[in-house]
């Protein structure tokens, strides 16, 4: 783990936040090649459960919302973990993640467990009233709901259907830890899937091979996951029936995902709470409150997942005298699919050629990079590390032959590629 942090850093995945100042814990930056890791798994996400369907709808809701939402949720009174301090040294901790009764830092008697609301308090407007107070969401959930009258006056969707959003969520956590796998801000990507009250079984399995799909279209090793059926007395206080999709960390088995049988529970409170009736209608029928299927997504946990499955080293069997390090990342999440180098860089007739295969790789694979920096063995490196699946080295028998050297970064095997057939070759080699 502290290799792949280290790793993180170096290479511009994720930097901690506010890093000059001395950091802030819970809180990460994630750099250029980490936002591009991001971006992929939330298209991947997005193209898969809204897009190419009919059947579900898109939201981005303020993140901040009116605070009687968060009433009517129930994370007012219900949204805590329990908190417990150190009478010696006073530093807290979650009592539930403590092995014995004792602080583990310097084994003073610890007080009375207190129930620690997570949520962030923030002030709206300029004067500091009552009434002024409100919270940055814990979950992207509630902005659905919020929204389900809004999307069923605006499209007259049939049951079942679902509303998605991608964003931002908040939590302040008494214990934030394992680099990004716990922090305070992070990123959710949430189906919220209204269904008959009866039907709500055969959705909730639908959904969960969904999810199993998702995972494998991402690229996650299959035996690194679980489910787990929570117990009733781990269920969320709006759940009935809850699966966690555990994945073997660096640090151990924990939850990944999640999919929540939700009831009525959020509709009928917020119908309740708001007095705007949050009901389905069919003809012939008693209007009623859908049932919710709610798979939850953790963007940033994907990407822990990802990068701790993907790393490798070897002693350096490749002959080059050292160990190497790399991602073996699906091309479809990568950074960058593609590196183009020129096999000198002072050389202009080899850099004007390269840069000109550059620009033309570029068209058809955006995310294709230009490296010049250091020897060919160098970029190699550098490219193995960040995951690029391909380089592209331009060299003098280019001018004569148009061809160019592809080097896999999995099998470090090179092959020559007439120019006129690298789109075809790449593009293949990407998607297959
Ligand atoms: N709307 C349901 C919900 O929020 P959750 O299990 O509390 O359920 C959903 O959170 C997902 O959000 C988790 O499965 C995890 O991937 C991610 N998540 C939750 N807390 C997190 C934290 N402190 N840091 C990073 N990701 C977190």
């Amino acid at each position: 783990m502290e290799k792949l942090i280290s790793l993180c850093k170096r290479r511009g995945f994720i930097y901690p936040g506010s890093e000059i100042y001395g950091g802030i814990a819970g809180f990460w930056d994630y750099g250029p090649l980490g936002v591009e890791l991001k971006k992929n798994i939330k298209d991947l996400w997005w193209n898969r459960f809204v897009s190419s369907r009919e059947d579900v709808y898109g939201v981005d809701a303020a993140i901040i919302m009116n605070p009687k939402v968060w009433e009517a949720s129930g994370h007012v009174s219900n949204f805590t973990d329990p908190l417990v301090e150190c009478k010696k040294c006073k530093k807290r901790f979650r009592a539930d993640h403590l092995e014995t009764g004792a602080c583990p830092d310097c084994e003073g008697d610890l007080g009375e467990v207190k129930q620690f609301n997570m949520m962030f308090k923030t002030m709206v407007g300029a004067v500091e009233k009552e009434g002024a107070g409100a919270y940055l969401r814990p979950e992207t959930a509630q902005g659905i709901f919020s929204n389900f009258k809004n999307v069923l006056d605006s499209f007259s969707p049939k049951l079942p259907f679902g509303i998605a959003q991608i964003g931002k969520a908040f939590r302040n956590e008494i214990a934030p830890r394992d680099f990004i796998f716990r922090s305070r801000e992070f990123e959710q990507m949430e189906i919220e899937y209204f269904v008959k009250g009866e039907d709500w079984q055969t959705h909730f399995d639908n959904w969960r091979d969904g999810m199993w799909s998702y995972m494998e279209d991402l690229g996650l090793n299959k035996e690194k996951i679980y489910e787990r059926e929570l117990q009733e007395e781990e269920l969320a206080h709006y759940s009935e029936k809850t699966i966690d999709f555990e994945f073997d960390f660096p640090f151990g088995r924990e939850e990944l995902y999640g999919l929540a049988y939700r009831t009525d529970f959020d509709l009928k409170n917020h119908s309740k709470d708001s007095g705007v009736d949050l009901v389905y209608r069919e003809q012939g029928e008693e209007p009623f409150a859908p049932h919710v299927i709610e798979p939850t997504f953790g963007v940033d946990r994907t990407v822990l997942a990802l990068l701790s499955d993907a790393y490798r080293e070897d002693s350096g069997e490749d002959g080059q005298g050292e160990g190497r390090v790399w991602l073996a990342l699906k091309p479809k999440v990568a950074p960058y699919k593609v590196a183009v180098f020129p096999l000198m860089r002072n050389k202009p007739e080899l850099v004007d050629k390269a840069r000109n295969i550059y620009k033309e790789i570029k068209k058809y694979i955006p995310n294709t990079l230009w490296d010049d920096n250091g020897n060919v063995g160098k970029r190699y490196r550098r490219q193995d590390e960040i995951g690029t699946p391909y380089c592209v080295t331009v060299d003098f028998d280019t001018l004569e032959d148009k061809a160019v050297t592809v080097r896999d970064r999995d099998s470090m095997e090179q092959e020559r590629v007439k120019l006129d057939e690298l789109q075809n070759y790449l593009m293949s080699k990407l998607n297959g």
